[in-house]
């Protein structure tokens, strides 16, 4: 029987998670479970979750364990993630991990992608960052600028914006907590040997066929 697959997208804050996590879900048909987006919706609809939230992610700090595991566990129990799905941004710390390493079920295949990239690129990445606000494509002002300037090129009129945590002083702030706070993860996954590391310092097309072509090399394997 073929197993469903769980992907996990490891890395720093601005190290293209998003941006491979939306190529892969449509390459491989999985829903895309990001815990930021998640958060940011609780934001925009003004709830409890949503307040406290707020004020941890503008300081570049985790939210509590608790919390974002309620809003995911939720996530997770819709049809969608029957087949499979890919965390973004989920685990970020141990406890996360464990837990969901409790949760994962005898048919699923884990597989977590590692991606690498230097902290002063992921600085220009970040501050350079746009969202479009209607479909949600990620942009950069100098790597991969909208053909439509400040609004969307792929949906054709969402108005582009930046994120309230992506200006310098934040970022470093997140960067030192990934350090202290999730990328202790790196080692628990490769002790489980389901980790792989990629240089995702390389163009996005570039990291894609890598991370596709390691994907298929272990469901063959596994097969
Ligand atoms: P979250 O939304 O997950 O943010 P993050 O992990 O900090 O990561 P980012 O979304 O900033 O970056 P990314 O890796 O997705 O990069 P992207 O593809 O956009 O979390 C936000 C906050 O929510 C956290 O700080 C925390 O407070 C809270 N939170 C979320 N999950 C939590 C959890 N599990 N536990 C506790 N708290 C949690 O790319 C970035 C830029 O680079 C873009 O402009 C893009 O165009 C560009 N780019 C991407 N790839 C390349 C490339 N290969 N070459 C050049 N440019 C590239
Ligand atoms: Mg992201």
């Amino acid at each position: 029987m073929t197993k469903k697959i769980v992907l996990i997208l490891l890395g720093p804050p601005g190290s293209g998670k998003g941006t491979q996590a939306k190529q892969l879900c449509h390459h491989y048909s999985l829903p895309h479970l990001s815990t930021g987006d998640l958060l940011r919706e609780e934001i925009n609809q003004k709830t409890v979750i949503g307040l406290e939230a707020k004020e941890l992610i503008q300081k570049g700090l985790l939210v509590p364990d608790a919390i974002v595991m309620k809003i995911l566990w939720e996530r997770l129990s819709k049809k969608d993630c029957a087949q499979g799905f890919l965390l973004d941004g989920f685990p970020r710390t141990v406890h996360q991990a464990e837990s969901l390493l409790k949760e994962q079920k005898e048919n699923e295949q884990l597989i977590v992608l590692s991606l690498e990239v230097p902290n002063e690129e992921i600085v220009k990445r970040a501050v350079g960052r746009l969202i479009c606000s209607t479909c949600g494509a990620i942009f950069h002002t100098t790597y991969s600028p909208s053909t439509l300037n400040t609004e969307c090129d792929r949906c054709e009129g969402g108005k582009l914006y930046q994120r309230a945590d992506d200006k310098e002083e934040v970022i470093r702030e997140r960067l030192r907590v990934y350090d202290q706070q999730t990328a202790p993860l790196i080692h628990f996954y490769d002790e489980k040997k389901v980790l792989k590391k990629f240089d995702g310092s390389v163009s996005p097309q570039v990291l894609f066929g890598k991370l596709c072509d390691y994907i298929d090399s272990i469901r063959l394997s596994s097969e």
